[in-house]
């Protein structure tokens, strides 16, 4: 999966006097989940105007081509606004980013499931997931809310009628965003979550009796940005009576954005329904270090499930992560743990050796191909593991 990323965020410049037009100015890269590599595929990128919801086109710029096969790494982009659109925003507009071609342009987990069908998956191709800015800065603006700290970005998921909105960490820093193998779990989660859907994936047994039940209490590890917990929640709000998502508390102000976006959307998505979301009471985010013993409202609680994606890649700090596996599912022998990662290297391996010490065994797995544009394709590899 290639991502559009704003190198630097939207900034508005003249049109200071009169009916003068303002320039919306940005940089943006498209890279892998992280960031070590450039798409180097040739493809058309639109860049559009858009109001406070990411979801009304306003204005559509000119078409930028990033060529991919020359070296490109950054493109600068700017899109014109006429002066009465910045009079009438009320301080809320924002930029899109996207590609032209709209079967690789992913916005909807359906088309991360590659699959054969162009029209519905982004096929053998490899999709590039679209980028909204936050609302941009309009200096004489005075009512705007008070901005984080952290410049962000949103990329939106919808399935069938629900619609997922993740906002993410840019610029310079890209700690906190979407990582391929929580991407694939959330699409792959989204598709189980479906009866009538006919995708043929994969099955994972011992995931989907589970998810069947009623009244589960499930606990993310690592959720970064909170994509696969907020996914469940959304998409599995019957059977959910508790999610809570932990990190480090650097994760923390993210986790907080997007819960709050979670619970001021509504639980369909229509954007006129004045309700907040009833589902968002049920999760919570709470700072939960590997290398801590569990706070004990954590270790007080059965949990059903631990969801734990793209957290393995770091030999030095996986221990600390069974140890706290081996912790939680002291409580819960009946706990499963379903975890997703993309191998990158040989000494991942080692979390599966300590898995086993801890007496987990695996129930089931499944590999999923993750198609990517102009490269060699990926692999996630997704497990589901009961305390043995
Ligand atoms: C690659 S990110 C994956 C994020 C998310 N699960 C996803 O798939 O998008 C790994 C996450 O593990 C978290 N992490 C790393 N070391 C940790 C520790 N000692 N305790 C808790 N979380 C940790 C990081 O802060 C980061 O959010």
């Amino acid at each position: 999966m290639h991502y559009i990323r704003f190198l630097k965020p939207p900034r508005l410049l003249g049109g200071r006097r009169g009916n003068a037009p303002s320039v919306l100015k940005a940089k943006v890269t498209v890279t892998t989940d992280l960031g070590e590599s450039f798409l180097w595929a040739n493809v058309d990128l639109v860049v559009e105007l858009t109001d406070g919801t990411g979801k009304r086109v306003l204005e559509r710029g000119k078409g930028y081509t990033w060529k991919g096969s020359e070296g490109m790494r950054s493109l600068e982009v700017e899109l014109l606004i006429p002066a009465f659109r910045v009079k009438e925003s009320g301080g809320v507009l924002r930029m899109l980013v996207r590609l032209r071609e709209d079967f690789l342009s992913v916005e909807n987990f359906e088309r991360i499931l590659g699959d054969s069908d162009e029209h519905e998956g982004t096929g053998e191709m490899g999709g590039v997931m679209a980028v909204r800015s936050m609302a941009i800065d309009i200096p004489s603006n005075q009512s705007l809310p008070i901005p984080p700290s952290t410049s962000m970005a949103e990329r939106t998921f919808r399935f069938g009628i629900s619609e997922i909105h993740i906002w993410e960490e840019t610029g310079e820093s890209i700690a906190r965003h979407i990582w391929d193998a929580g991407l694939l779990l959330s699409a792959y989660l989204a598709s189980i979550s479906d009866p009538s859907s006919k995708k043929a994936l994969p099955q994972l047994p011992s995931l989907q009796q589970t998810l069947s039940q009623k009244d589960l209490a499930i606990i993310e590890l690592g959720a970064g940005c909170g994509i696969v917990g907020i996914t469940l929640s959304t998409l599995f709000r019957k059977q959910i009576s508790q999610i809570l998502l932990t990190d480090l508390p650097e994760a923390s102000e993210i986790l907080t954005q997007n819960l709050a976006s979670l619970s001021s959307s509504s639980s369909s998505s229509s954007s006129n329904n004045p309700n907040p979301n009833p589902n968002s009471k049920k999760i919570s985010h709470q700072v939960l270090d590997w290398s801590s013993p569990l706070p004990q409202n954590i270790s007080e609680t059965k949990w059903d499930m631990v969801v734990v994606a793209d957290c393995t890649y770091n030999p030095d700090v996986v221990p600390d992560l069974v140890q706290t596996l081996v912790r939680l599912g002291a409580a819960s022998a009946e706990m499963l743990v379903l975890l997703a990662m993309k191998v990158r290297h040989d000494s991942e391996m080692v979390f599966f050796e300590l898995m086993v010490q801890g007496g987990f065994v695996v129930r089931d797995k499944c590999k999923m191909s993750l198609p990517v544009l102009g490269g060699q394709g990926e692999e996630i590899e997704v497990f589901v593991f009961a305390v043995g």
